[in-house]
């Protein structure tokens, strides 16, 4: 192969393909999103077309999350592998793992947690499973990509210690746990370097330290200097456009900027991975070759049950008795919201609503029970944009205080992809959160309220009384996005400064009780005695904190997850559950990863056991957070890599052009801006052009028109719009 030839294979073929090198028998491989099951496009090249193959629709992360059950994440991981072989994709883009900085992040729906731990391990379980059906799993997005406003060009601004202990762990242990086929390299910025660009993300860390040796991908269109994203150790532009890398670096080359031996190992990675995962590849061994969407329905309404969590249930009113008669209604009661939006959707293989399997006896003042299904609408999150509060739609509230004013007895099911404030908790009987449930999240909620399932399912992120409290409360959303609350993120910071929640990290109550006896810990081993105390069989997850040494001469969080393990028992059964200590469970960093001395304790649902842990004994190494300046730019300094809005500040063309894409994207959506029509938007009018140009939307005669307008260069901006005038006339 030339030079050229092994800097084709470096970029995608199309949306979704690599480059097949025939002479080499090199096939092309296909990716598919995403996380919670599959978005095969009918079309290779529209990404944003919503007509996909029909998948099963699991649970997003933000439910699955709150099972805290690894076998259930690797029943999940299966399944999708088997459908992905089913359907003809090699490499499932998922699961997602950023860390829920913010409750107002519009992906948090597609994420696991708050807490790196449990991201990391179900993450693990998910890809293991997925794997092991010879199909390569892409964990993503690498890394702070945790937020959605601008996140195109937005800058994570973090310290040292909070991104190693807090942005980085989730992924550091699914890639020592899992071996994940490759690794999506964000569009954020970390420090002031995008991500793709990032060699100490890439290659120092990724590379280096944790010993990853598969495939570094760009998010879509997310790499802006393909020359220094090769170097930084991103193997593979996705989703391929010409333009970048062959004028880019061909001219970097030719001036000594870029070895040409960096070409050849991103080429050669590249090879490698889709020999291993790819058609015919080494992995094709353990290919599935049975899909049964229907025991994948079943699968998607178990999931959806086990990871539902039931917040408050005053006088035991659910499960609800067959002889009570009870009002079910509201916005989710005919619409179920059961996925969130943007790449990750899914075009389920069947869907129930929930009026389908809950009847309503009448009128809510008159029956016995009144059940209000609501949550946040689509166009309250989605990937694309964050949310602007954590409040339900008014009129929701509204009902909720209305229903509870005429019957005591309101139980509210809450469909969403995060926190919400619920000011009206007290007027309300039961509160049931179902996350996003799924396709068969209406079966599930049927079986849960009426006792057949027992809900077994803890939160996996905090929820704070109102959106005030948050730590990043104030910073959240800014182009520039400073860390500042550092590793004080979710229960760390809630619980660090003695501060009260709604409910709590791992909140969860069941229609059975569970007991916990004789925690010992022994060496590095810790055991518990779980028994079912309870009249019904249920599920039960059991967390296992290391408490810090109340003398710490460090600060740090007063405790921090470090295992978990769900059992299931019958009436009066009971288990021993063990967990397995290691260095990382105490461990801190400071520069390296290190144990400050002191008594550190266990503690297992509350209840708190002495452990003396020997420690290093040292000075503390404090970490400040980098500066990132990201003023304004004048003319004479844009960029492919700035944003039409951002030009259209200080250029007319710009503007009318803002103004134009606005309105062919509403066309799109039948007029609506709904949230298909705000994830559009900030794609191509809020992220860099050198976006819209790699994913086909504009050319790049125009995308340099633009630019040059807005630098006060109008000769040579007429001049790319007549190059492009005359390219269209050739090409008519
Ligand atoms: C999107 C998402 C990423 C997805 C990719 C392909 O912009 O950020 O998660 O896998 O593009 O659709």
């Amino acid at each position: 192969m030339t030079l050229r030839e092994k800097l084709r294979l470096t970029e995608g073929l199309s949306a979704w393909k690599t480059v097949p090198v025939p002479e080499e028998d090199l096939p092309s491989l296909f990716m598919s999103d995403g996380p919670h099951g599959l978005r095969m496009q009918d079309f290779t090249e529209n990404i944003f077309h919503q007509g996909s193959k029909p998948a099963t629709c699991f649970p997003t992360a933000v439910s699955t999350s709150q099972s805290f059950d690894t076998n259930l994440l690797a029943e999940i991981g299966k399944a999708i592998g088997e459908e992905a072989n089913e359907q003809g994709a090699d490499v499932v883009l998922g699961p997602g793992v950023n860390i829920k900085r913010n409750p107002l992040c519009g992906r948090n729906f597609e994420y696991f947690s708050e807490d790196p731990y449990v991201a990391g391990k179900l993450a693990a379980a998910f890809i293991n499973a997925l794997q092991g059906t010879g199909i390569g799993g892409c964990i993503k997005h690498f890394a702070c990509n945790n937020q959605e406003e601008r996140r195109m060009s937005s800058n994570s601004a973090v310290d040292e210690r909070t991104l190693r202990e807090i942005y980085l762990t989730a992924f550091e242990i699914a890639i020592k746990e899992s071996s994940p086929s490759s690794v999506m390299a964000a569009y954020n910025r970390v420090n002031g370097t995008y991500c793709p660009e990032n060699k100490m993300l890439l290659t120092d860390i990724l590379r280096d330290e944790w010993g990853f040796d598969g495939l570094v991908m760009s998010d879509w269109t997310a790499i802006d200097n393909r020359s220094e994203s090769l170097k930084a150790g991103c193997d593979l532009l996705m989703p391929g456009c010409h333009y970048y890398a062959e004028k880019q670096v061909a001219k970097d080359v030719k001036e000594g900027k870029l070895k040409k031996e960096v070409i050849r190992r991103a080429a050669n990675r590249v090879k490698a991975w889709v020999r291993k995962f790819g058609p015919g590849g080494e992995m094709s061994g353990q290919r599935t070759d049975s899909c049964n969407y229907e025991s994948h329905n079943t699968l998607a309404g178990k999931a959806a049950e086990q990871s539902a969590v039931l917040l408050k249930n005053d006088d035991n009113i659910l499960p609800i008795k067959p002889s009570e008669t009870v009002a079910a209604f509201g916005r989710m009661y005919t619409k179920l919201r059961y996925q969130g939006a943007g790449s990750s959707l899914i075009n389920p293989t069947k869907l129930t609503q929930i009026c389908e399997v809950i009847k309503s006896d009448g009128n809510p003042s008159e029956c016995d029970i009144a059940v209000i299904f609501t949550g946040l609408p689509d166009e309250y999150e989605s990937e694309g944009f964050d949310r602007t509060d954590l409040k339900l739609p008014p009129e929701d509230v509204k009902l909720i205080e209305e229903t509870a004013a005429v019957n005591p007895n309101t139980i509210v099911v809450l469909f969403a992809g995060g926190v919400v404030e619920t000011p009206w908790i007290d007027k309300v009987k039961a509160v049931l959160y179902m996350g996003l449930p799924g396709q068969a999240g209406a079966e599930a909620v049927k079986n849960l309220l009426y006792g057949y399932a027992n809900p077994c399912g803890r939160l996996a992120e905090s929820w704070c009384m109102e959106y005030a409290d948050v730590p990043s409360a104030d910073t959240y959303g800014a182009k520039n996005a400073t860390y500042k609350e550092g590793i004080y993120v979710g229960y760390r910071y809630y619980e660090k400064n003695a501060l009260t929640v709604r409910f709590p990290f791992g909140h969860g109550l069941s229609y059975t009780k569970f007991e916990y006896s004789d925690l010992t810990v022994k060496e590095d081993i810790v055991t518990v005695r779980v028994k079912n105390t309870g009249s019904r069989y249920g599920g039960e997850a059991v967390l296992m904190y290391v408490v810090a040494p109340e003398d710490s001469v460090v600060d740090r969080p007063l405790r921090e997850l470090k295992g978990f393990t769900k059992v299931f028992l019958e009436p009066n059964a009971e288990t021993t559950v063990k967990f397995n200590l290691n260095p990382r469970s105490f461990a801190i960093w400071q520069g390296k990863w290190v144990i400050p001395g002191g008594v550190y304790k266990i503690q297992i649902g509350g209840k708190a056991e002495e452990l003396y842990k020997q420690g290093d004994v040292f000075a503390p190494i404090t970490y400040t957070i980098p500066v990132y300046e990201d003023s304004p730019k004048k003319p004479g300094e844009f960029t492919l890599n700035d944003t039409p809005d951002e030009l259209a500040a200080v250029s007319l063309f710009a503007k009318t052009f803002c103004k134009v894409t606005e309105k062919i994207l509403l066309t799109k959506t039948g007029g609506e801006r709904n949230n298909h029509f705000e994830m559009m938007y900030a794609c191509s009018v809020l992220g860099p052009l050198r976006a819209t140009v790699q994913s086909g939307g504009i050319s790049v005669e125009l995308a340099e028109a633009l630019v040059d307008s807005a630098n006060g260069k109008i000769i040579d901006s007429a001049e790319h719009l007549m190059d492009l005038f005359v390219a269209r006339l050739k090409k008519s």
